[in-house]
């Protein structure tokens, strides 16, 4: 008997998590909230980028150079002069809206990600930080890329910080919907990119010219390694991705770009505050129709765009017990300040792994030098 009712207690524990799980994740949230922040940062319109290969000053020719590195330098200064022609044309501009947040690979991720983007010609990079304030060190690594950019600061809403499914990245990518609207923008293409995911260069002249809204595959996604549209005779007409949940449009955030004139239709488009609902719900907000869907990389059979996930790890306190100013006597110091400021590790005098020097092979104290 006692059995039974603890078998039974059991169940209607195990049901009672069940709904509250589901109820806490499924929840719908208004869409418009009270308090919601957006700071723009840091903004740049120009476009600084150096041309590609290209080594900057080309030196003019001497008299004893070979007729062959005549013609090379030519043949460069009109690569050079092609390139500059290419970010300065006419061409839809890509909108890149990056959700981001302050971690230690935080700064890891945005040089990759903005090395991928240097190649690209006419993009404007959102990245909306999820933090209250702005953040000057992300900034000086945004800005050295020389891509037009702006820098939001755009925080989660405290009401979903810590929750076990929070909504990652909405409130910074719903800035960035409020800045493009904002600014009355209303040509060129808009594409959400993670700052941890991995994009082919040919993914952006495939989203440049959307109509509406083009779609295509997103490797390294679920149990089937991939979330794709299904395509027949050239049409969209499902998708397979091994995460159904009811969803209509069930794509991942990197699977599909979409027109801001034909957004711009859509006065109160939007990405509500529910974890993996997030893309379904935003293309809700569209209208979108099945026949308005472009299947791009080749009919949706190449894989432009990977859902790349970092390792994250935790920050490591390394203990430095030598004054300061011997450190920074050696490159250590600088070294340290500029880790600390990225969130990559901290000192402590008295806590953590012990700081040492290999000196020919032997390990010494970092006082080494001083002694
Ligand atoms: C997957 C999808 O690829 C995301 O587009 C989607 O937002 C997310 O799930 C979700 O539904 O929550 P996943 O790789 O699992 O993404 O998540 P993250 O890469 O950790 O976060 C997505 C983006 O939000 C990243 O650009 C990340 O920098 C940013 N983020 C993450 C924040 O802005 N704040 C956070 O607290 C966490
Ligand atoms: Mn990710």
């Amino acid at each position: 008997m006692l059995k039974i009712v603890g078998i039974s207690f059991f169940l209607g524990l195990m049901y009672l998590l069940f709904v509250f799980n589901r109820e806490d994740n499924e929840r719908e949230y208004s869409l418009q909230l009270e308090h919601e922040q957006l700071v723009v940062c840091y903004e740049s319109n120009t476009d600084q980028r150096r041309p590609l290969y290209a080594t900057g000053t080309l030196s003019e020719t001497t008299t004893d150079e070979s007729s062959t590195t005549q013609r090379n330098h030519q043949q460069q200064r009109q690569h050079v002069q092609q390139q500059q022609l290419l970010f300065e044309g006419t061409e839809p501009m890509i909108y890149f809206v990056t959700p981001t947040y302050p971690r230690r690979e935080q700064i890891a991720e945005i040089t990759r990600l903005g090395q991928t983007l240097m190649h690209v010609p006419r993009l404007h990079w959102i990245v909306a930080d999820d933090t209250s304030s702005c953040s000057a060190t992300l900034n000086s690594h945004i800005r050295k890329f020389g891509i037009p950019y702006t820098q939001l600061a755009s925080p989660m809403p405290e009401m979903y910080r810590g929750r076990k499914n929070a909504p990652r990245g909405v409130a910074n990518r719903r800035a960035a919907l409020h800045w493009i609207r904002q600014n009355g923008i209303k040509t060129g293409v808009l594409y959400f990119g993670d700052d941890d995911n991995t994009f082919d260069l040919k993914l952006f002249s495939e989203i440049r010219y959307t109509k509406k809204v083009s779609m295509f595959p997103v490797g390294l996604i679920g149990e089937y390694g991939i979330s794709s549209p299904i395509v027949l005779n050239g049409r969209v007409e499902g998708f397979f991705d091994s995460w159904p949940a009811k969803r209509k449009w069930p794509v991942d955030m990197a699977g599909f770009a979409v027109s801001l004139e034909y957004m711009a239709l859509s006065p109160n488009a939007t990405m509500p505050f529910k974890a993996g609902y997030e893309e379904d719900e935003f293309l809700k907000s569209i209208g979108l129709k099945l026949e308005d869907i472009e299947p791009k990389a080749r009919n949706c059979t190449e894989i432009l765009v990977w859902h790349t996930q970092t390792k994250g790890s935790k920050s490591p306190t390394v203990r430095i017990s030598i004054d300061r100013e011997k450190l920074n006597k050696l490159n250590l110091g600088a070294l340290f300040s500029r880790l600390e400021s990225m969130g990559v590790n901290h000192i402590s005098e008295s806590e953590g792994t012990t700081a040492q020097a290999i000196v020919n092979g032997s390990v010494k104290p970092l006082t080494f030098w001083f002694s």
